[in-house]
């Protein structure tokens, strides 16, 4: 038995289906992220297991406990919110505590209390500032230790780096998930920015329309998606039905399979004039897709030299690490791709 444990649940709003026969599971101390686009019910979910939306069908259970009816109070959830949500016009030392005086602690615990949280969260000695006199990052940190504090069950993160620069965002997930594995505190944070997803999560559950389309570790995720959905979220995936395969210059397509996706790094680009002069000293090594294309655009991202090669009418992302880049390769060079056997991935089309 898991220590978060969603079943079946169901969340229309006037017939529109947010959330259809959701389940997972959670394992205590786990960092686990809800991953999809606008739209496709993380929130609605999120809120599901903090009790601020009921739900028409299924069950919640934390800790042993089934907290599918409890008022928001009784179930012991931490939120943390896109906008900090801070009291504007409490300190930093008031808007952490504001939970526990709500709770009757005396003014001793209290203190120890924010005290502990100040240290956790890096702002000892800024506790007399009020929201406006600190950045975005620093009040989000706030935001944190007031949930925290409560020690709650389970801490919800809802895009809480979202109204973040980028800079400070990477910078502040980092911070969370050192946090969250110090306090081994049981965490769903939500996103839509699938690079922030692979980098933080235990598990990543990536959902499209109110269900879960696929579960599984950060590598998981990034080197087998199982459907066309995850691929093209997952980010540069080239995805090829068979249809649109067939009758090109690609030698050796799968036997099986009516699409794939195949990682832009997974393939190998060649000069097909140097090729040629080598002869079969720089034939590739073992059995592998080939083709034979002509280069159209070549960009730097970064570390990463992308490519876009025509197959016969046909588009093919390729990377390469910048430096590491074959000598020659300009636009409009002639080239021959090889894409290893096992990493023509076959994924489910989307409906
Ligand atoms: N209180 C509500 N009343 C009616 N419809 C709602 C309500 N809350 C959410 N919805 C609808 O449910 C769907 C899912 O919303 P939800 O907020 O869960 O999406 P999300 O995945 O969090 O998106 P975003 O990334 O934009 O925050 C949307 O179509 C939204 O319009
Ligand atoms: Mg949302």
């Amino acid at each position: 038995m898991s220590f978060v444990n969603i079943r079946d649940v169901t969340k229309s709003f006037h017939r529109n289906t947010v959330l259809n026969r959701v389940s997972l599971s959670i394992e205590e101390g786990e960092f686990i992220t809800l991953l999809g686009p606008s739209g496709c019910g993380k929130s609605t979910l999120l809120r599901a297991i903090a009790g601020l939306n009921p739900i028409d069908e299924g069950s919640i259970e934390v800790g042993g406990r089934d907290i599918t009816h409890l008022p928001p109070r009784k179930r012991n959830v931490g939120m943390v919110f896109q906008s900090y949500a801070l009291f504007p016009n409490m300190n930093v030392f008031d808007n952490i505590a504001f939970g526990l005086k709500m709770d009757g602690l005396g003014k001793d615990r209290i203190r120890a209390k924010v005290e502990e949280m100040l240290a956790i969260i890096d702002l000892k000695g800024k506790e007399g500032r009020y929201p406006h006199q600190m950045s975005g990052g620093q009040q989000q940190r706030v935001a944190l230790a007031r949930s925290l504090v409560k020690n709650p069950t389970v801490l919800l993160l809802d895009e809480p780096l979202s109204a973040l620069d980028a800079k400070i965002r990477r910078s502040l997930r980092g911070e969370i998930r050192q946090i969250q594995r110090r306090l081994n505190m049981t965490t769903v944070f939500v996103t839509h920015d699938q690079e922030e997803a692979l980098t933080v999560s235990d598990r990543i559950f990536v959902m499209n329309h109110g269900v879960i389309e696929q579960a599984g570790s950060p590598s998981e995720i990034y080197t087998s998606p199982v459907s066309e959905y995850v691929a093209r979220f997952i980010g540069n995936y080239n995805v090829w039905s068979r249809e649109q395969l067939q009758g090109r210059a690609f030698r050796g397509v799968p036997g099986e399979g009516a699409m794939f996706a195949v990682r832009p790094e997974a393939i190998r680009i060649t000069d097909a004039q140097a090729q040629a002069q080598a002869a079969a000293d720089t034939a590739p090594e073992g059995e592998g897709i080939v083709a034979d294309g002509k280069v159209s655009l070549v960009s730097i991202l970064g570390n990463i030299q992308r490519y876009e090669v025509e197959v016969s009418g046909l588009r093919v992302t390729v990377d390469t690490l910048s430096g590491h880049a074959p000598d020659r390769i300009g636009p409009g060079a002639e080239v021959k791709l090889y894409i290893p056997a096992e990493e023509w991935k076959p994924i489910r089309p989307s409906a």
